[in-house]
């Protein structure tokens, strides 16, 4: 199928109570294992690029990173018959509107450390932007932090407030909302727990789906049940990783004269693929595209 916009798919999931899993991408491989696991279980998936994957894919230079990632995750969506989205993951305001003029499906302005104010206005023009051509919208109030391996405080942690997240939603027009709950991206383990009473809040006030990130460290218990109160859109970003090296440094411990890069890029490619279907059952997922 060519890239499609996802946002039928997560309305859909917010109304019946599971979600679409958005999955994190810095190289072609990973790209191939999302679409492929979308296809064995009949899901619709989203293959999301981060800031820094951009940056990756682009040797340097992000633009490039948009033009190339924008032509390989149309190729890998039109080789499988389930929908697939191509999301701009934590984007600058720059970087939406590159996105969306090279056919990105999907966009996430970033708007951390900007007073609210500005956020809102930011957001709202590139929501305008986004929506005359047919891309999905998403923002964030709050903060799930990206300590990147360093140490953080996690009392400074900014929880959505469920005022705060109604008048954004209102003022912006989005589509759908991510929202702090306690979560911190690049765990690599599943040690936390999610705020769902502020979640339940939320949800009182707000009636667009939510988006989860940072969910690598969630425990799955909290990921079932706040999938269940309206997290309509999961981000796995680090478990893939986790799975992706771990295959690859197994064959390369086993054989330590291989030079191929197929050998080892190929049992990554397995190896995550078959992370994201686990995740795409867990989350409700699997079957819907049927
Ligand atoms: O939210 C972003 C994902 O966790 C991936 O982040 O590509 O900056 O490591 P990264
Ligand atoms: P994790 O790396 O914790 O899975 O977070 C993914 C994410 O939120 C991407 O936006
Ligand atoms: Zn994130």
């Amino acid at each position: 199928m060519t890239l499609q916009n996802v946002f039928p798919w997560i309305l859909r999931a917010q109304q019946e109570g599971w979600a679409v899993g958005a999955f994190n991408a810095n190289t072609m491989e990973q790209v191939q294992a999302i679409v492929l696991a979308a296809q064995a279980e009949a899901a619709p998936a989203i293959i999301q690029i981060s800031h820094r994957a951009l940056t990756h894919i682009g040797s340097g230079n992000e633009i490039l990173g948009i033009k190339y990632i924008a032509a390989v995750g149309k190729i890998a969506a039109e080789s499988v018959t389930a929908p697939v989205a191509l999301h701009l993951d934590h984007g600058t305001e720059s970087e939406v509107i590159q996105a969306i003029a090279l056919g990105f499906t999907s966009v996430m302005f970033d708007g951390d450390g900007l007073p609210f104010e500005e956020n809102i206005s930011i957001t709202k023009r590139l929501c305008d932007m986004a929506h005359s051509v047919g891309v999905c919208m998403e923002a964030e109030v709050g903060e799930v932090p990206k300590p990147d391996g360093k140490e953080f405080d996690e009392a400074a942690i900014e929880l959505t407030q469920p005022d705060e997240a109604a008048q954004f939603v209102k003022a912006t027009g989005i589509d759908t909302l991510a929202v702090a709950l306690g979560s911190v991206h690049g765990l690599k383990s599943k040690t936390v727990s999610l705020d769902l009473e502020r979640l339940q809040a939320i949800r009182k006030q707000v009636s667009i789906p939510l988006v989860l990130h940072g969910s690598s460290g969630v425990s799955d218990n909290d990921i079932k049940q706040g999938v269940s109160m309206g997290l309509s859109k999961v981000n796995v970003a680090t478990q893939l990783a986790q799975a992706f090296t771990g295959a690859v440094r197994e064959v390369l411990n086993k054989d330590g004269g291989l030079v191929d890069p197929r050998k080892y890029m190929s049992a990554g490619r397995n190896a995550q693929m078959e992370v994201v279907r686990e995740r795409i059952r867990f989350i409700g997922a699997s079957g819907k595209a049927k």
